[in-house]
């Protein structure tokens, strides 16, 4: 099997399907990154995926020769990215360019990973009529993709009549993992990629939105998510308030349904409400802090994590360039560290001083948010940090920590949903 694009998607689809004892060519356009692939140094972190990488090294060829990934390869797994563009849509031009290199000559499968726009199926269809096309959409997460890649709780593939053998050919690749697999038509496989992360992006909004009303009405968003969650209807997943989702999936996702929606005549008025909720609740972390500080002009705020989620240095989209960016608005000075993101961050966040470890962040600053759970947060000496700070205040961004751990530690501690904690006077020095 071949997979074109081994950007996060493509190289532990590679990697996987290697483990599963597939023989794999990997091609990419990157030469750097197809050498150090091929030396067994991984170009992301995802836990697990380097050690499975290295010992799978004689099953994947990685190379940027097309021509090679054609003798050698029948499935051909389409796995380059496609951002938004200016307007929303998802940019399809990466997706064009592997299609227009592909024959159309029967001898190949196109096998679309990369999350395209329902119809995207359709169209290349129409465009070459011998490649026989098969929507297999993805739904790894960020941090846990190799877990998920091997426990699915569902493969989706997507083919429409006279496509049914290549369908039948990828659900033989995916047989060994054992979950369910759900055969469906083209339109609708795109549908349910789309349709999943927007759902789970509505339930992150919902639940912040509950967070928000919970702090009005002295309610905590913790309890109220565990006893919602524990209805099978609901469920407990993707209840967890906080600072707002990021990453490159949900916010372009949601947003090129809500454009594709548009543009089939369509006004899909509830994701409207989703991404202004999320915009907004980046930046509620500034109200709290300034009703304990006052004006921010010249506080030294310490972000705590900057990924968009842990275990992952992937910074698209992150809440804390949006926070970081407003914080400074607001003219506070902003230091921030993270455990894997932080070179990443630093390109990006030119100037936000990047500290080494989480205690050198905090020191001297008037307030530290919580922004992306790393577990080494949990585990870090808060009272040693408290101690080192100007003032002991804490926003817990991903209503991570425990808060009487915190309080005892001597901080002020703030969470999402949760009551707030008595405004430490803003004119006290
Ligand atoms: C998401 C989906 O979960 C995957 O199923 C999908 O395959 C992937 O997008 C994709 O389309 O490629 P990912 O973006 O890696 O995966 O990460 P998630 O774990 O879903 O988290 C997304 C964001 O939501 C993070 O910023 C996270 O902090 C936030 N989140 C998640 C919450 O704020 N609350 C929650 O309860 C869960």
């Amino acid at each position: 099997m071949g997979v074109i694009g081994v950007g996060w998607v493509g190289l532990v689809t590679a990697v996987c399907f290697a483990e599963l004892g597939r023989q794999v060519v990997a091609r990419d356009i990157v030469a750097e990154k197809v050498e150090a692939l091929a030396g067994g140094e991984t170009t992301i972190h995802e836990p697990g995926l380097g050690e499975m990488l290295r010992r799978n090294l004689e099953r994947i060829t990685f190379t940027t020769d097309m021509d090679l990934l054609l003798e050698r390869a029948r499935l051909l797994f389409v796995c380059v990215d496609t951002p938004p563009t200016y307007s929303g849509d998802a940019d399809l031009s990466r997706v064009r360019a592997v299609v227009d290199d592909l024959p159309d000559d029967g001898g190949h499968v196109l096998v679309m990973k990369s999350t395209v726009p329902a119809g995207t199926g359709h169209s290349i269809r129409r465009d070459m009529p011998d490649l026989p096309y098969v929507s297999c959409p993805e739904f790894l997460k960020e941090g846990s993709a190799v877990a998920d890649f091997m426990h699915p709780d569902r493969v989706v593939i997507g083919a429409d009549p006279g496509d049914e053998e290549a369908a039948d050919a990828v659900e033989a690749l995916y047989r060994p993992l054992g979950g369910e697999v759900i055969r469906t038509d083209v339109a609708s496989a795109e549908m349910i990629k789309l349709a999943s992360n927007a759902f789970l992006a509505t339930k992150i909004s919902f639940i912040n939105e509950i967070a928000n009303v919970c702090e009005e009405v002295g309610a905590d968003v913790g309890e109220v998510a565990n006893g919602m969650g524990l209805d099978q209807r609901i469920g407990p997943s993707f209840l967890r308030a906080g600072i707002g989702y990021g990453g490159s999936c949900f916010p372009k996702d949601v947003s090129a349904l809500k454009m594709l929606a548009g543009n089939s005549g369509y006004h899909f008025q509830l994701l409207n409400a989703v991404i202004e909720v999320n915009e907004l609740q980046k930046r509620r972390v500034v109200s709290k802090l300034v009703r304990h500080l006052g004006p921010l002009a010249g506080r030294r705020i310490a972000l705590l994590g900057l990924a968009f989620k842990p275990d992952t240095d992937d910074m698209r989209e992150a809440s804390s360039l949006v926070l970081a960016a407003r914080l400074q608005g607001e003219g506070a000075e902003v230091v921030a560290y993270d455990p894997v993101a932080g070179e990443r961050a630093g390109e990006l966040l030119s100037s936000v001083t990047m500290a080494d470890s989480a205690l050198e962040a905090l020191r001297g600053a008037d307030a530290a948010v919580l922004v992306t759970e790393w577990g080494e947060f949990a585990a870090l000496d808060w009272a040693e940090a408290a101690a080192r700070m100007a003032r002991p205040l804490i926003v817990d961004g991903r209503n991570f920590l425990d808060p009487a751990a915190l309080r005892a530690a001597g901080f002020a501690y703030e969470g999402i949903g949760k009551q707030q904690a008595t405004a430490t006077a803003a004119t006290a020095e």
